[in-house]
């Protein structure tokens, strides 16, 4: 079993007992805040769940960060797709181990963490950017999550409509403000049997995307959202949240077939969804 005790230069999220957290990095300096101050340096060899005691008196617990305490702690300059987008994302986008996995854009870098994870070290994702600071960014966010540059990523800066890559993917995800315009130009990087998925927060776009799978001959279009409702519960309660994250975006997901003359490609019905009697 790997040693579970913090070693210097690991992340760490420092947590008060109010569920306030800070990322900080075992055995770096000093941890500062109105709770007072931690010598970081005691943090190293503690195990996951110990606390530390402020100048102040104030208790802080050790937790090493998740993807998704990662993902909040970014510095955002775009808008992110949420944990529970990228999700969906990983599974009905069937993204296994082993896939080369064409992305744009990248803006802060949050789905790419997930998705540099899905592949593993035997797979790829290339990430086609058309703004160089928000490359920059991405970048610094990734290697600061892997603790280096990773080998499966390959960032190029350009426009996703023209920009020339060379790779075939088995899958393509788009996260950009016009995806109908990159359906056709990624289209020829996609193989045949891959799946296309595109993340948008308005329907028209949904509509035009789909004009767009149509006439590039994708079969399966489908659509949807996720709500995630958080519920409160405790010894005496038990009911949702009053408050939520109603609408992030619509999720479209399509299969590039091989084109057959006349033949109208099918639409599945969705297994996960009630049979009609
Ligand atoms: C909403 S952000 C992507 C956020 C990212 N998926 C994440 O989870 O952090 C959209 C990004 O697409 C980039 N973009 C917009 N149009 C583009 C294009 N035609 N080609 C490449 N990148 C583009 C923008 O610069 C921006 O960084």
């Amino acid at each position: 079993m790997a040693d579970s005790r913090f070693a210097a230069g690991e992340m760490v999220l420092l947590t008060s007992q109010k569920g306030k957290t800070w990322l900080v990095r075992a055995g770096e300096g000093s941890f500062s805040s109105h709770l007072g101050n931690v010598d970081l340096n005691d943090v190293v060899g503690r195990e996951e769940g110990e606390c530390l005691e402020t100048t102040q008196g104030a208790k802080v617990f050790l937790f090493r960060p998740s993807l998704t305490d990662y993902i909040f702690k970014l510095k955002r300059k775009t808008q992110i797709i949420y944990p529970k987008d990228i999700g969906a994302f990983l599974v009905y986008g069937d993204i296994r181990p082993g896939d080369v996995v064409l992305e744009s854009g990248i803006g802060s870098g949050a789905l790419t963490l997930a998705l540099l994870r899905a592949v593993g070290p035997e797979g790829k994702v290339v990430s086609v950017e058309k703004r160089p600071e928000f490359a920059q960014l991405a970048r610094r966010h990734i290697e600061r999550f892997f603790g280096g540059p990773p080998l499966n990523h390959e960032l190029v800066v350009g426009d996703i409509e023209s920009v020339p890559v060379r790779c075939t993917a088995d899958r393509v995800v788009l996260d950009v403000p016009e995806p109908w315009h990159a359906v056709g130009p990624v289209s020829e990087h996609l193989r045949t049997g891959g799946l296309l998925l595109s993340w948008s927060p308005n329907v028209g776009q949904v509509q035009l995307v789909y004009k767009e799978l149509k006439a590039h001959g994708y079969a399966n279009v489908t659509t949807f959202e996720l709500l995630k409702r958080n519920w409160k519960i405790d010894e005496r309660r038990a009911r949702p949240e009053d408050r939520m994250v109603a609408h992030t975006g619509f999720i479209t997901v399509a299969k590039k077939i091989v084109r057959t003359s006349g033949e109208a490609p099918p639409t599945i019905r969705d297994p996960e969804a009630p049979v009609p009697k």
